[in-house]
């Protein structure tokens, strides 16, 4: 691919293909580079897992790492998202990851005729976050070997959360049945083509996949913050011992975190054995080596056998 931006332009075989080869990275698989290869990472937004994990997968693929801060770059002086990918581009990097809170940040970079390296979207406002949502894919993939009928609820912060855009999207595509919960004012018509909003309490005894989403304070209004108790939000739709307790058998627990420990998932419960969220953590390295490497072999970057 020329760029990694959003699930939508992924079939489900594309999607499938993406988990296969994280898959043979997470086995030892390694590719050859064609000549030396200069990635960067630009996240306007914080970020400690997808950022990270960009850099980690690019340095397991033998790419050179060119530290990007914008805190001390000159976006501060006002220069553009555009003229810093340029600026990147003529000192020669090849590949960027991006995270910034504008919802479709990339358009107007993959729509300028100077900008010819690759993009990975490491999350744009409100829109989408591709490779977490492919890292979540590889997750349940691994747990289960399939996704066809499959019961998925997405939980909370719905309105907010580009996690939940990107996955509801892909799972609908992969044959999985998608439900939501959490506070009913988050449920928009945005959610209701792509599945059903039960509360909390019937999802825990009917899902496969409990997936948890951050309260995003940042995004909410004043008036909603003041509003906002843990313990109320916790007791009303979070995941407690009790509920936990009548999960499936099989069932397992999934955040893309940070977690709100107390507030989306009961502190006892993060590291369960249910949980899958340091797993979810880890397979992001070898998705986005997966990424990077569809964007390299786009590029003519990597030995072909
Ligand atoms: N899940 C996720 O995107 O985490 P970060 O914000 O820490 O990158």
């Amino acid at each position: 691919y020329a760029n990694v931006l959003s699930m939508k332009d992924l079939s489900a075989e594309e999607v499938m293909a993406f988990i296969r080869e994280a898959q043979q990275f997470k086995a030892g698989k390694q590719i050859e580079l064609t000549r030396p290869v200069y990635a960067a990472n630009l996240f306007f937004e914080n970020s400690t897992r997808t950022h990270t994990s960009f850099e980690m997968a690019e340095r397991k693929l033998g790419l050179q790492v060119v530290d990007f801060n914008p805190s001390t770059s000159s976006v501060n002086k006002g220069e553009s998202m555009g003229d810093t990918v340029k600026t990147l581009q003529a000192i020669g990097v090849d590949v960027v990851a991006i995270r910034d809170k504008h919802n479709e940040y990339y358009n107007e970079l993959v729509n300028d005729r100077h900008i010819h390296l690759s993009i990975a979207n490491g999350g744009d406002g409100s829109g989408e976050h591709p490779s977490q949502s492919l890292l979540d894919m590889m997750t349940i993939y691994e747990e289960f070997g399939f996704f066809e009928g499959l019961k998925v609820a997405i939980v909370g912060d719905l309105s907010h959360s580009r996690v939940a855009r990107s996955n509801m999207e892909v799972l609908n595509k992969l044959g999985a049945q998608v439900y939501f919960g959490g506070p009913k004012k988050w449920f928009d018509e945005r959610f209701e083509a792509y599945g059903t909003w039960l509360p909390v309490d019937e999802l825990v005894e009917r899902m496969d996949v409990m997936m948890f989403l951050r309260v995003q304070h940042e995004r909410l209004d004043a008036s909603e913050n003041q509003d906002f108790t843990a313990d109320k939000y916790n007791a009303q739709y979070g995941l407690t011992p009790e509920r936990e307790a009548r999960m499936q058998e099989h069932a397992i627990i999934m955040h893309p975190a940070p977690v709100n420990r107390d507030v989306e998932i009961a502190d006892s419960l993060v590291e369960c054995d249910r949980s899958r969220i340091f797993q979810q953590m880890a397979n992001g390295v070898f998705i986005r080596m997966a990424i990077m490497t569809s964007m390299l072999r786009y590029q003519g970057l990597v030995e072909e056998d």
